[in-house]
């Protein structure tokens, strides 16, 4: 293990992948997708995704990449055969795609940190307005986007233990630190109340396949899932380790970082009186409204570290979108890390280049006829990360079940968990991985590719 690098302790692993799944998913997208989806009924339908599916199939990837210890091909070929090497390389394809928007939306977060630290935003009269032009703004955007990809290549060119582990022991307290502090102060405004009933309350009128579909998605992209990052990660660490445990406190930590940003987020649009239903703008228009108000002085400087702190998730996750296929060409392909780093931070720079023009810059890729009118952006995330990473861990669960074997899976637990095996666990785990998991996510994916392709609604 000593040549392909490792987590030098049990919490640096954990803070690693806790660090891959909490960012821009929790704080960005959660809120947003809460709102449009119908608010408290949303997040119910993601706590069961994420309790019920998500949680073996987290403990199933790290299974699979510390069996292995390979990146995400490397691993399935090893243990599947070439043919199952494929499910590796969709995962690759995935991360690819993913991180190539991601680091889009860390250039907003960054800039939004740079404007209120040291502009004039707070002093802005329509955040709304403001966000709307910012994000067609072609060269800040380009130049954030550059700053954020070129800090990402420059730490996986590190390695994974030093830089990654360390950062991500300091900056997650933190994060979680400001946000406590930022709810207490938004509970107390005005009407703060009618944004908790919209978050806590369910109104199961609401409830539709669209919001099931969208709460899976959201509930594999926040953990990191589907396409191999928890694989990689689980082949850096070692055999005492416990992988349930550990995989409890990563899921935990992630569901809290966003479940306390929506009971943020929600008084703050409700007291300002904004709609939830806003879309991808949503954090960025109803923040700063609030740091505004704290008067000139303290609104820059919690304001500025907010969104510092937000770029941090947001960099601990693109570490890992980037390490994915960084292994692959590593581990597999037998290339130099650093100059496989550059190249790949260039390439992924440039695919996100439409992401980045389709949010007013250019009409072409901002309202796509064949994709409903719906922005590039929307098109990469919804392809790539929202229908398939609960194929990926649709697949996956078909793997370990036909293919590896659960016994296997078992197998691997136990070490570093010895009461693992005859457990009631390893049945509820096994269950899901074999029954639950594959048929659920598979009717899902199917009906979802009918509805959102073909217009036709099957279920
Ligand atoms: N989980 C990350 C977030 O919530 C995004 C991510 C997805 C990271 C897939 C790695 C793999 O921001």
């Amino acid at each position: 293990m000593a040549n392909r690098g490792g987590f030098s302790s049990r919490i640096g692993f954990i803070m690693a992948a806790a660090g891959s799944a909490v960012g821009l998913g929790n704080i960005w997208k959660f809120p947003y997708e809460v709102g449009e989806n119908g608010g408290a009924v949303f997040l119910l339908v993601y706590l069961i995704c994420t309790v019920v599916i998500c949680f073996p199939i987290m403990i199933g990837e790290i299974a699979i990449g510390r069996k292995a210890q390979k990146d995400a091909y490397g691993s399935y070929k090893s243990l599947g055969g070439r043919r199952w090497g494929l499910l590796g390389l969709f995962g690759i394809l995935c991360g690819v795609m993913i991180l190539s928007f991601y680091n889009v939306v860390a250039g907003w977060a960054f800039g939004y940190f740079l404007e209120i630290s040291f502009g004039d935003l707070l002093n802005t009269a329509d955040f709304k307005l403001f966000f709307g032009e910012y994000v067609g703004m072609i060269w800040d955007n380009l130049f954030f986007s550059v700053c954020f990809m070129i800090i990402t290549a420059f730490i996986v060119v590190k390695g994974v233990s030093g830089g990654i582990e360390r950062a991500s022991k300091i900056l997650m307290p933190m994060l979680f630190a400001i946000l406590v502090g930022l709810i207490i102060y938004s509970l107390t405004l005005d009407n703060a109340m009618e944004g908790i009933k919209f978050y806590l309350l369910p109104d199961f009128s609401k409830l539709n396949l669209e919001t099931i579909y969208s709460a899976l998605g959201q509930a594999f992209f926040s953990l990191s899932l589907g396409m191999g990052a928890l694989i990689t990660y689980g082949s850096y660490i070692d055999k005492k380790q416990n992988i349930i445990t550990s995989a409890a406190m990563i899921s935990v930590m992630d569901v809290s970082v966003a479940f306390l940003a929506g009971l943020l987020i929600f008084p703050l649009v409700f007291s300002q009186g904004q709609a939830p239903t806003e879309g991808p703008g949503l954090v960025f228009v109803a923040l700063p409204g609030v740091f505004n108000s704290m008067g000139p002085i303290i609104g820059k400087v919690v304001g500025g570290g907010f969104f510092l702190l937000l770029c941090f998730a947001a960099l601990t996750s693109t570490i890992s979108l980037l390490e994915v296929p960084v292994a692959y060409l590593v581990d597999t392909k037998k290339l130099p890390r650093k100059a496989v780093v550059w190249l790949l931070a260039t390439l992924i720079f440039v695919v996100g280049l439409p992401s980045m023009l389709s949010q007013g810059a250019v009409d072409m890729f901002s309202s796509m006829s064949f994709y409903g009118g719906k922005s590039f952006l929307d098109f990469v995330s919804e392809v790539f990360s929202d229908i398939s990473l609960p194929l990926g861990g649709c697949l996956m669960s078909i793997f370990i079940a036909y293919r590896w074997k659960t016994q296997s899976l078992s197998e691997e637990i136990s070490s570093g968990n010895e009461n693992y095996k005859g457990s009631f666990l390893e049945k509820v785990i096994n269950l899901v991985i074999m029954y639950i998991a594959p048929i659920l996510l598979g009717l899902i994916f199917i009906n979802t590719v009918f509805s959102k392709f073909f217009g036709i609604e099957i279920i």
